[in-house]
């Protein structure tokens, strides 16, 4: 295995390029990577980056986020069959006409969407900033929030706005049950519950805090818990123990696995670097638009 990785850490520096990966892929490649973090972590990562090139390891939507931000840079996703079902769960057709259903309504769209659906919203959002990014519109608005029903809820509860919701979901978030939560809950009485709000209703009532991935990341650092259950995807765990050896932390369900994230591997990273593949470039009509709904959340958002 430590040949693969000279190998890549070599073409890496031959090429002036840079592995960044999101806190759900395995174990081998959060450690490999130059920088890890959630989703708009990431994307800034990308833009603010002097490498060349971008190897993305996560899904389609970050690869292309990264691309929108930072045009000069080839960014590539080592396997090209990383996608995101729920961001396929609205296309811009349909967002299309929900917009001439909602004629005055501002849009919403979560960071896990197509470059299209970004281009015909007015902004963007992720799970860790979708509160301030809907908060900084003006009330009174009517606000359309694509593609996630669990991550608009949990915005629509905590802001009480006029929020107009998609039925998309995420597959690997919505499969873990309260019961599952509060059995684990049952054996770990003294731990504190994590999860994301892509988790369904009933889950994220079983919750004390809902966070980004990075957010858990931050709050189990800081927290003087010494127990944590958490309910999002298993890939996190890894990073969790790295950085907090002296804590213990509980997947709330065995299921939060995402099938995507763990398409990517060493030798897929091996072999995006030695053919140049898959390179994502979103073309530039896309881009400029969905460039502009990025560029209002990141104003919006404390400098960093
Ligand atoms: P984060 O923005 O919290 O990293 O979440 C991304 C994601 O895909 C969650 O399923
Ligand atoms: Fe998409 Fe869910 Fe996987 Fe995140 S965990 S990338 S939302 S399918």
């Amino acid at each position: 295995m430590s040949g693969i990785i000279e190998k890549i850490q070599r073409l890496k520096n031959e090429q002036n390029a840079v592995i960044l990966a999101h806190n759900y892929q395995p174990g081998e490649i959060q450690d490999l990577a130059d920088f890890t973090g959630d989703s708009l972590e990431l994307s800034r990562k990308a833009a603010k980056c002097k490498a060349e090139k971008i190897v993305f390891c996560g899904v389609l939507f970050m690869a292309e986020t990264a691309s929108i931000l930072s045009p000069e840079k080839a960014v590539l996703l080592p396997e090209i069959a990383a996608g995101c079902p729920m961001a396929d769960m609205i296309n811009a057709e349909q967002l299309t006409e929900l917009k001439n259903k909602y004629p005055d309504a501002v849009v919403v769209c979560y960071v896990n969407s197509t470059a299209e659906v970004k281009a015909l919203s007015n902004y963007c959002c992720t799970s860790s900033n979708a509160i301030a990014v809907v908060s900084a519109i003006e009330t009174g608005r009517q606000i359309i929030f694509v593609p996630d029903k669990n991550l608009g809820a949990f915005v629509k509860e905590r802001t009480g706005r006029d929020i107009i919701l998609w039925p998309g979901y995420c597959p690997t978030h919505v499969v873990s049950t309260a019961t599952e939560v509060q059995s684990v809950q049952r054996a770990h009485p003294e731990a504190i519950t994590l999860a994301h709000p892509e988790c369904c209703p009933e889950v994220r009532g079983c919750a004390d805090e809902l966070l980004s991935t990075s957010e858990m990341l931050r709050f189990a650092e800081e927290n003087d818990a010494k127990e944590f259950i958490i309910a999002t995807e298993r890939g996190i765990i890894h990073t969790l123990k790295k950085l907090c050896p002296d804590k213990n932390f509980y997947l709330a369900a065995e299921k939060f696995i995402c099938p995507n994230m763990k398409k990517i591997t060493l030798e897929k990273v091996l072999f995006s670097l030695e053919d140049n593949k898959y390179v994502i470039k979103v073309p530039e009509e896309i881009a400029e638009k969905a460039r502009l709904a990025l560029d209002r959340m990141i104003s919006i958002l404390p400098k960093g």
